[in-house]
């Protein structure tokens, strides 16, 4: 007990630390770490659709000059961006929390089932104290699984302080960069945010491996990856349970894969 709540006070202590922060959770690979709280080393600011690139002479981007104000709010975390891929990840999935299996009562596919476990504005629920639990035996996702990584955690913390809404925001795509596409700077993050949690090890969804670079690779060649991002009637729509992919997402994959979908 002594250790929980030292572990709640420390997580609240980051949290007022990391939210006077700039913390911006808005874009299409929502969980966008702060450079001073990225556990995952990749650089993810590049992919922010207001930072307009004026060395850009491609001149399929020039009809797209105004650049719009922004309407997501940097410092709100958004429900449908980034907590719901987050539940639908590493809880909603099949034998845990979705819908058919409903372990222990518990079912995190939706909003309102989500909604259900949590209270708004306060962290002693027992859905955020699995996940913050130190303890393999009753820490959420249990082992196998991978613990929730620090950002995610930090995420849903904010999100529920901010009162759990049902909220949503896509930032206006202004450019789409779509040329030299970099595995680790532009398609990795993509992954860790709406694939990985389902794609790892030996529990990978349909055997399709994608936390290494040669498991996306094979799946790449195969055509299996962008017909199933594309939604493709030849393959099963991923994510899986999740809005498909924003166009610009969908179109930098793409390009990445047409140039040999490189480690680079
Ligand atoms: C909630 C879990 C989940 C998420 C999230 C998820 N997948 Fe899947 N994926 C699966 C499962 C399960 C299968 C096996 C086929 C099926 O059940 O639809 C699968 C199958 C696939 C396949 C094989 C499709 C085929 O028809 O051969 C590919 C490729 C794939 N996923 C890629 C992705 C990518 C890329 C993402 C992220 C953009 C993603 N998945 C997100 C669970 C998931």
């Amino acid at each position: 007990m002594m250790l929980k709540n030292l572990l709640k006070t420390s997580l609240l202590f980051i949290l007022i630390v990391a939210l006077g922060s700039n913390f911006s959770a808005c874009k299409h690979d929502p969980i966008i770490p702060d450079n001073t709280i990225d556990t995952t080393g990749t650089d993810t600011t590049d992919t922010d659709t207001t930072n307009t690139d004026t060395t850009n002479t491609d001149t399929t981007n020039t009809d797209t000059t105004t650049v719009q104000q922004p309407h997501c709010d940097p410092d709100s975390v958004y429900f449908e961006q980034t907590i719901l891929p987050i539940f639908a990840a590493n809880c909603a999935t099949s034998g845990c929390h979705d819908a058919i299996s409903h372990e222990e009562g518990v079912v995190l596919d939706n909003y309102a089932h989500i909604y259900d476990e949590i209270d708004p504005y306060d962290l002693d629920n027992n859905v955020f104290k699995a996940i913050i639990d130190d303890s393999d035996n009753n820490r959420m996702p249990p082992p196998p699984y991978q613990r929730l990584t620090y950002d995610q955690t930090l995420a849903i913390a904010q999100w529920i302080l901010q009162g759990a809404p049902n909220n949503s925001c896509v930032e206006p795509v202004v450019v789409c960069e779509t040329t030299n596409m970099s595995y680790a700077n532009d398609i990795l993050p993509v992954l860790q945010s709406y694939c990985i949690g389902c794609h790892t090890g030996a529990n990978a969804g349909g055997g399709v491996v994608l936390n290494t670079h040669a498991g996306v690779k094979a799946s790449a060649d195969d055509g299996a990856l962008l017909g199933s991002i594309q939604h493709n009637p030849d393959y099963s729509p991923m994510p899986k349970t999740l809005p498909q992919l924003d166009s610009c997402t969908i179109a930098q994959i793409a390009s990445w894969i047409q140039a040999g979908a490189l480690n680079n």
